[in-house]
């Protein structure tokens, strides 16, 4: 039983060693660095700790053997004071290989201010992440929402400010956390060198649907990512058919208007997420489900079923219409 508990116990271990939500897979140089002063501190006070453990293991076996006085241990003054100087030593010596480690890792994110290459621009919101990107070509801003798309190897610099209340920035496997405070400008540098898909979170309670503030991290490679930009940065796909042009309608003159954009449509909004390119996403409503069709329209009929307290009110639509505008949005790629 014992033995099948440690096993299980060894698997989770290992199991957090490959997952996409991990700060024990580094992704991203800033994590790997925060990775390695965790390694420390985990040598360091697990090697006090043992230390601690072993002596105290012997001093209850000696209560235990009703040992007689040790002759070194019990004597007065002398030997007292060498292990005391000994055990002051051991500290000194942990407590400063800690500080010089944590300044280590320190100075080298701050370096990576030097080598910043693109600008990036997270609003949080109850209960979803507006990201912005400027675009090299242009100079100009390129909106998108709940995908964080990075470059491998380039260093991006991510502004952070909230639109409400405290929310904290947190992508584990590519860089460490950092608050999202209104009225104040806080900035994290991020330098992934690991492609594929990882997953972000807000790592600061922020009211009730703050578990479901997650949103999806893709590093791409330069090439991929300057083309995704592009990509983003045009308006919206032309229609893909009859069934399509209805959703345009009922989206884009509709209520849903009132709070998202379309670029290219009448759709203007602001107070929503940007859904100009939103079939292009790997997910819906911050990181709550897959992107297809049916959430879609699951999501636009029964948002305060699915995200209690969420800020998108319940849109009454005809189910032929619902299904249309799911579909359109589907193909917003
Ligand atoms: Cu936003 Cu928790």
């Amino acid at each position: 039983m014992i033995r099948s508990r440690f096993a299980l116990a060894c698997l989770f271990a290992l199991a957090s060693c490959s997952g996409i939500q991990t700060p024990l897979a580094p992704a991203g140089e800033q994590a790997a660095s925060q990775y390695s002063l965790f390694v420390l501190m985990l040598w360091v006070c697990g090697f006090v700790y043992v230390l601690v453990l072993g002596f105290l293991a012997l001093a209850v076996s000696r209560v235990m053997r009703g040992a007689a006085a040790d002759p070194v241990l019990d004597a007065p003054d002398r030997g007292l004071h060498r292990s005391l100087w000994v055990w002051a030593g051991i500290i000194l010596i942990g407590l400063s290989v800690l500080a010089g480690g944590s300044f280590l890792v320190d100075r080298s994110l701050a370096a990576a201010q030097a080598r910043e290459a693109l600008e990036v621009r997270v609003t949080a919101h109850q209960w979803w992440w507006r990201i912005a990107y400027r675009d090299p070509a242009t100079g100009g801003w390129v909106e998108t929402a709940n995908e964080l798309h990075l470059p491998a190897g380039r260093t991006a610099r991510i502004a952070l400010g909230s639109a409400d209340v405290i929310h904290s920035f947190w992508v584990p496997n590519v860089a460490g956390k950092m608050d999202v405070i209104p009225g104040r400008a806080n900035a994290i540098d991020v330098t992934p060198h690991r492609l594929g898909w990882f997953r972000g979170q807000c790592a600061e309670f922020c009211g009730t649907q703050h578990a479901k503030m997650a949103f999806d991290v893709k590093v791409d490679t330069p090439a991929e990512f300057a083309a995704w930009l592009a990509a983003q940065a045009r308006p919206a796909a032309a229609l893909a058919d009859t069934v399509a042009a209805r959703g345009m309608q009922v989206v884009t003159q509709g209520q849903c208007a009132a709070c998202h954009v379309v670029r290219g449509t009448a759709a203007a909004g602001r107070a929503g997420p940007d859904l100009t390119h939103v079939g292009t996403r790997r997910s819906i409503a911050a990181g709550l489900l897959p992107m297809n069709r049916g959430n879609l329209q699951g999501w636009i009929a029964q948002p305060q079923a699915l995200k209690p307290g969420t800020m998108m009110p319940t849109v009454t639509l005809e189910p032929a219409d619902a299904d249309a505008a799911a579909h359109y949005l589907e193909t917003l790629k």
